[in-house]
């Protein structure tokens, strides 16, 4: 599921805006369940105003890898997002056994990860799961939470708040040994496959989070724009 993340296509992401019914700005601001792009490894270029049009609301950019990949575009795409009227955040993708959580933080911070109260930046986001073969990257449930307990509490005490958690149920139930004590300080971005039997990562609720469906490059948040709004200014809001 997360290589999804490190391999997107441009021309994928592009036929996903182009076939998005056009709707009015003033719809959008009210609108419930606002939706974003994902911008990932190999979308060196994208088209913010075709984006917009598209009445997209917000962009995760992906900004880190482990702890020595990062993206030469970010800061463009930051300001291309951000003139094209959207709020946008940074993710990294966890490579555990490269290096701590506390240095990987570290890492992602200094390239783009930082998150603040300007109203238009959502907190970072941990994107973490399988990569490639790495199943639990080799880790037990315990030094798995200790890594990523190491990764929020360092990007806590650089940014005052936590960051969003990227990860799908059966990866987090099975490699952190369904530890639940990220939920009540960390957003979910959940990848996973709507079903009414859906099982969520242990520790969190159905609201706030973010949520990829089958198009791993196409974000939905589940509250409305006001809720979203709130996570780029409120650095106790969950919601
Ligand atoms: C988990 O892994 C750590 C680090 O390798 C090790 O110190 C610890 O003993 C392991 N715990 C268990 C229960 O295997
Ligand atoms: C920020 O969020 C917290 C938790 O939801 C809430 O108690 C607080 O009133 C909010 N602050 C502002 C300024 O909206």
């Amino acid at each position: 599921m997360f290589f999804c993340l490190t391999a997107l296509v441009s021309a994928l992401l592009f036929t996903a805006v182009f076939g998005i019914a056009v709707e009015t700005p003033e719809n959008t601001q009210k609108r419930d369940k606002p939706t974003g792009i994902v911008v990932s490894f190999s979308n060196n270029f994208v088209d913010w105003k075709r984006v917009s049009v598209a009445y997209h609301s917000f962009a995760y950019i992906w900004a880190t890898a482990g702890d020595e990949d990062r993206n030469p575009h970010l800061s463009s795409h930051y300001s291309g997002a951000a003139n094209a009227g959207l709020v946008r955040g940074a993710f990294h993708v966890a490579h555990p056994t490269q290096s701590s959580g506390a240095a990987q933080a570290d890492y992602f911070l200094s390239n783009g990860g930082k998150w603040t109260g300007d109203g238009i930046t959502l907190p970072g986001a941990l994107s973490i799961g399988r990569y490639w073969r790495h199943n639990c990257h080799g880790l037990n449930t315990t030094a798995m939470v200790g890594w990523i307990r190491d990764f929020s509490d360092t990007y806590h005490s650089k940014v005052g708040r936590h960051p969003v958690i990227s990860t799908t149920a059966d990866w987090w139930n099975a490699c952190t040994g369904n530890n639940a004590d990220f939920g009540s300080a960390s957003p979910l971005w959940n990848f996973h496959v709507p079903s009414p039997n859906d099982v969520l990562p242990a520790g969190w609720n159905d609201e706030p989070s973010w949520s990829s469906f089958n198009t791993p490059h196409l974000v939905q948040f589940s509250g409305d724009m006001g809720g979203l709004k709130r996570l780029t200014t409120n650095r106790t809001a969950i919601m």
